[in-house]
C-alpha cells in the first residue's frame, strides 16, 4: 500500500477533484490518509481566487518540505504535488520558489496524475531530480479520460456537471485558471448521479463555477439547460435533494427558476452571488447585469419558491468603490434578506484587468466596509435562522456531532442542524453511552428525519428528532 495525503483548499469543485483524484490514483496502490508525515504522496490542491488563498499554500508548501526531508532521513521516498488552481496558475513559480515541489498539474489534467507520479517516482529512483509540470488544457479531455467516480457511500455527495467560466468579471481569476465554459454530457450526468445514489447518497450538489451557463448535450444532441438536467436528475432511484451551486444571475432563466416551484427534489436554497449592489461597480466588474436585474430575479425565485433562502458572494473595495457605491450594497442587501453570504475585501489578482486600475483602495477602508456589511450579513442570518424556531423541517443526517446524543444535518435551506434523536431525559450521558448506543445513534445517519427546531444560533439550528424518538405517552 502507498499513503496517498490530500490536502483541499477553496472552493467544492476543488473537494470533487482531490476525490477524483484519489479514484485514479487508487489503481496505482494508493489509499488516502490523514497523516502528512507518513505519506509516499502528499498533494495540495490549490485555491488562486485571493491573495491569501495563494500565500496559504506556499506556507504549507514550506511545512511540508520539512516532513519530507524526515521521510528522505528515515529512507522513505516522499512526492510532493502541487495541484489546482495555483498551480495553474504559477506553474513556473511554484518550482522556483518551493524546491520540494515534485509535480505541478493543472485541473484539466489529473487524469494524467498517474503517469507523472509513476515518472516522478523512478526518476527519484535513479537519483535523478527532474521536475514535472504539466498544466495544459486539452479540450474537454478529463471527463472522458477520468474513470467513473467511485462514491463514498456519503449522504451527499458533489457533482461537476461544468467547469470553466466564459465570462470575465475583471476581478476574477477563474476564466484563466479554469478555462473556457464547458458542460457535460446529459447521459454522463445521469449515470453519475445513479451511481452516488447507489452508493448511498440521498442529496447531490451539482458542481460548476458557472453551474446554471450548463449546457449540456441530451442522447439527441440537443442542448439542455440546468432547469431540464435538474428535472432529469430528480427521477434518479434514491435521491432526494438536488442543489446546484454557484449561480451567476444571468444564467437564472424561466425553466431554472420554474424547478424551483415543480421539483420537489429541488431544495429551497440558492446561492446567487450579486458581488455589489452599485450599478457602476457592477458595470467595472463586467458583471453584466444591473442590481435591479438582480432583485427582479429574486422576485421570480420567491413568486416560485416563497421560502426560498438566499445566500450570495461580495467583494468590498473594488478599484473606485466611492461610499456612495458602499451605500448601495448595503441597500441592495436590507432588500435582499439573505439567509447567508460570504464577504470578502477586494483582492488583487495579477493578469485581471481589475488588478491594472489605478483608483485602488486603501486597506483600512476595505477592512471598515467589510466590517460594516459582515455586521450587516450576521444580523440577517442570525434573524433567517430565529424564524425556524418552532417550526418543523426534514434534516438529512450527516454525521455524528459534539456531543454524545446528537446528530448534524442539513435543512432543505442549508443551515446546519444539531439534532438531539431523543428527549433528553431519555438520553444517556456521554461516558455511559455504550457501543450500542453509539451504534444506533450513527445507524441514523444518512437518514432524513422530521425535526423541530427549538432553538437558533447565528451558524447553526438546535432541533429535536420528532421521527426517531419513541411517542410520549402522558404523564
Ligand atoms: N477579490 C476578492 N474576492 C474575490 N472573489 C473572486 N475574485 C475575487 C477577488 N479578486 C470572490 C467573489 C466570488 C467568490 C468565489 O470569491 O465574491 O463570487
Ligand atoms: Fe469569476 Fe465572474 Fe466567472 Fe464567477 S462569473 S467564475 S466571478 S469570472
Amino acid at each position: 500500500m502507498r499513503r496517498l495525503f490530500i490536502k483541499t483548499y477553496g472552493c467544492q469543485m476543488n473537494v470533487y477533484d482531490s476525490e477524483r483524484m484519489e479514484d485514479v490514483l487508487a489503481p496505482l496502490g494508493f489509499e488516502s490518509s490523514d497523516d502528512a508525515a507518513a505519506a509516499d504522496l502528499l498533494i495540495l490542491n490549490t485555491c488562486h481566487i485571493r491573495e491569501k488563498a495563494v500565500e496559504k499554500v506556499y506556507s504549507d508548501i514550506g511545512r511540508y518540505r520539512i516532513l519530507k526531508e524526515q521521510a528522505s532521513a528515515e529512507g522513505r521516498q516522499m512526492l510532493i504535488v502541487v495541484a489546482g488552481c495555483v498551480a495553474q496558475a504559477e506553474a513556473e513559480e511554484i518550482l522556483n520558489r518551493a524546491k520540494a515541489v515534485d509535480i505541478v498539474v493543472g485541473p484539466q489534467t489529473y487524469h494524467r496524475l498517474p503517469a507523472l507520479v509513476e515518472q516522478a517516482t523512478e526518476a527519484r529512483r535513479r537519483g535523478s531530480r527532474q521536475r514535472y509540470i504539466d498544466t495544459e488544457f486539452p479540450a474537454s479531455e478529463k471527463f472522458d479520460r477520468l474513470p467513473a467516480a467511485t462514491g463514498r457511500s456519503a449522504p451527499t455527495a458533489f457533482l461537476t456537471i461544468q467547469e470553466g467560466c466564459d465570462k470575465f468579471c475583471t476581478f476574477c481569476v477563474v476564466p484563466y485558471t479554469r478555462g473556457m465554459e464547458i458542460s457535460r454530457p446529459v447521459v454522463d450526468v445521469l449515470a453519475e448521479a445513479q451511481h452516488l445514489a447507489d452508493q448511498g447518497a440521498l442529496e447531490i450538489t451539482l458542481l460548476g463555477q458557472n453551474v446554471n451557463a450548463y449546457h449540456g448535450r441530451d442522447e439527441r444532441g440537443r442542448e439542455t439547460g440546468l432547469g431540464d438536467l435538474i428535472r432529469r436528475a430528480a427521477k434518479t432511484d434514491g435521491i432526494e435533494r438536488i442543489r446546484y451551486t454557484t449561480s451567476h444571475p444571468r444564467d437564472m432563466d424561466e425553466s431554472l427558476i420554474s424547478a424551483h416551484r415543480e421539483v420537489p427534489e429541488c431544495m429551497p436554497y440558492l446561492h446567487l452571488p450579486v458581488q455589489s449592489g452599485s450599478d457602476r461597480v457592477l458595470k467595472a466588474m463586467n458583471r453584466r447585469h444591473t442590481s435591479g436585474d438582480y432583485l427582479r430575479t429574486i422576485d421570480k425565485l420567491r413568486a416560485a419558491c416563497p421560502d426560498i433562502a438566499i445566500s450570495g458572494d461580495f467583494i468590498v473595495g473594488f478599484p473606485g468603490e466611492s461610499d456612495q457605491d458602499f451605500e448601495a450594497t448595503l441597500e441592495l442587501v436590507s432588500e435582499v434578506g439573505y439567509a447567508q453570504a460570504y464577504s470578502f475585501k477586494y483582492s488583487r489578482r495579477p493578469g485581471t484587468p481589475a488588478a491594472e486600475a489605478e483608483n485602488q483602495l486603501p486597506e483600512p477602508v476595505k477592512a471598515e466596509r467589510l466590517a460594516r456589511l459582515q455586521e450587516l450579513l450576521n444580523q440577517q442570518q442570525l434573524q433567517f435562522n430565529e424564524a425556524s424556531v418552532g417550526r418543523r423541517m426534514k434534516v438529512l443526517l450527516e454525521r455524528r456531532g459534539k456531543h454524545a446524543d446528537q446528530l448534524v444535518g442539513r435543512s432543505p435551506h442549508m443551515q446546519a442542524v444539531h439534532v438531539q434523536v431523543r428527549p433528553r431525559e431519555e438520553t444517556p450521558s456521554a461516558e455511559t453511552l455504550d457501543d450500542l448506543s453509539q451504534a444506533a445513534y450513527s445507524s441514523h445517519i444518512g437518514k432524513i428525519v422530521e425535526v423541530e427546531i427549538v432553538s437558533a444560533g447565528p451558524n447553526s439550528l438546535k432541533g429535536r428528532c420528532i421521527e426517531l424518538s419513541p411517542a410520549r405517552t402522558a404523564a
